[in-house]
C-alpha cells in the first residue's frame, strides 16, 4: 500500500512517502507501527489502542477517525492513504496535535459535579435513571467530533459538538445537585443555539454518540422543565 503521511518539525510541513505491506486485519495504527520501525523520528499519539484512552485521533483520505480502530484496507483508495494531522488543533510535531482545548472546555462550561455528597449513605441511583445519560458517558474525548464540525468554521465561540454531551451527561444526571436550567443558560453562552446541524458529529463519532440530538434535548429543554430526554419520558425524575 502507498502510505502519505504529512510530517511537521516545528517549522515545515511536508509529505512523505512510504510503501509497505498491509495486512486485511491491520488498522491505521498498526500500519504507523510498521512504517514508525523504519522511520524512528515519526511521532503520532497512542496509548490503550482499544479505542478507550481517545488518543490517536488522526485524518485518513479527509476524514477523523481513530487510528487504533480503523482497518487500513477499510479506507484505502486506489491502495492509498494520506494521513494527516486533525484540523482545528495546532499541529505540534507529525501526526500530534495540542489537546489543551479540552481543559479549557472543562472549565468554561464549568463540567463538573456540584453535589453535597452525604458521605453516611449511598448515592442510589435506578437503572432507569442511570439509562438516560448512560450512553453520552461512552465519551473518550478524542474530539473526532470537534474536529469535523462545521459550525466551528464559522463561528470561534461555538463550543462543539461533545462540550455539549457533556452538558447533557450532567443535566439529566439524577445526582448532580446543580440546577438544571443554570446549566442550560451556560450552554447557551457557549452557543448551544448555534449548532448548524450538518450532523457530521454523528458520522464521525467513534462511539456513535449523537452530540447533534444531545445539543436539540437541551434546546428542548431550555426555560422547559421538567428536563425530558425523548423516548425515555414515562419517567419524570426532577
Ligand atoms: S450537527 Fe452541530 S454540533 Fe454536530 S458537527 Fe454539525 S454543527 Fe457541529
Ligand atoms: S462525542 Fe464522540 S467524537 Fe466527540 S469527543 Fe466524544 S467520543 Fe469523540
Ligand atoms: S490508542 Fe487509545 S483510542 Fe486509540
Amino acid at each position: 500500500m502507498r502510505v502519505l503521511i504529512k510530517r511537521f518539525d516545528g517549522k515545515k510541513f511536508w509529505f512523505e512517502e512510504f510503501d509497505i505491506e498491509v495486512n486485511s486485519d491491520e488498522t491505521i495504527l498498526e500500519v504507523l507501527d510498521k512504517i514508525r520501525n523504519k522511520k524512528r523520528d515519526l511521532a503520532y499519539r497512542s496509548f490503550c489502542r482499544s479505542s478507550i484512552c481517545g488518543t490517536c485521533a488522526i485524518k485518513v483520505n479527509d476524514k477523523t477517525i481513530l487510528a487504533c480502530k480503523t482497518k487500513a484496507i477499510d479506507m484505502a483508495q486506489n491502495n492509498e492513504i494520506i494521513i494527516e494531522p486533525v484540523d482545528r488543533s495546532r499541529v505540534l510535531r507529525d501526526l500530534v496535535v495540542d489537546h489543551s482545548y479540552i481543559e479549557k472546555a472543562y472549565k468554561d462550561n464549568e463540567l463538573w459535579f456540584v453535589d453535597k455528597i452525604d458521605f453516611t449513605k449511598e448515592n442510589i441511583q435506578t437503572p432507569q435513571e442511570l439509562k438516560r445519560y448512560d450512553k453520552q458517558t461512552d465519551c473518550i474525548l478524542c474530539m473526532a467530533c470537534y474536529f469535523e464540525c462545521e459550525a466551528l468554521d464559522f463561528d470561534k465561540n461555538f463550543a462543539g459538538p461533545f462540550v455539549f454531551t457533556k452538558y447533557f451527561r450532567f443535566v439529566f444526571d439524577s445526582r448532580d445537585k446543580r440546577d438544571k436550567q443554570e446549566r442550560i443558560e451556560l450552554a447557551k453562552k457557549n452557543g448551544l443555539y448555534n449548532c448548524i446541524n450538518c450532523q457530521k458529529c454523528i458520522m464521525v463519532c467513534p462511539k456513535q454518540i449523537a452530540s447533534a440530538f444531545d445539543i436539540k434535548t437541551l434546546q428542548n429543554n431550555d426555560k422547559n422543565p421538567p428536563f425530558a430526554v425523548a423516548g425515555l419520558d414515562e419517567m419524570n425524575f426532577f
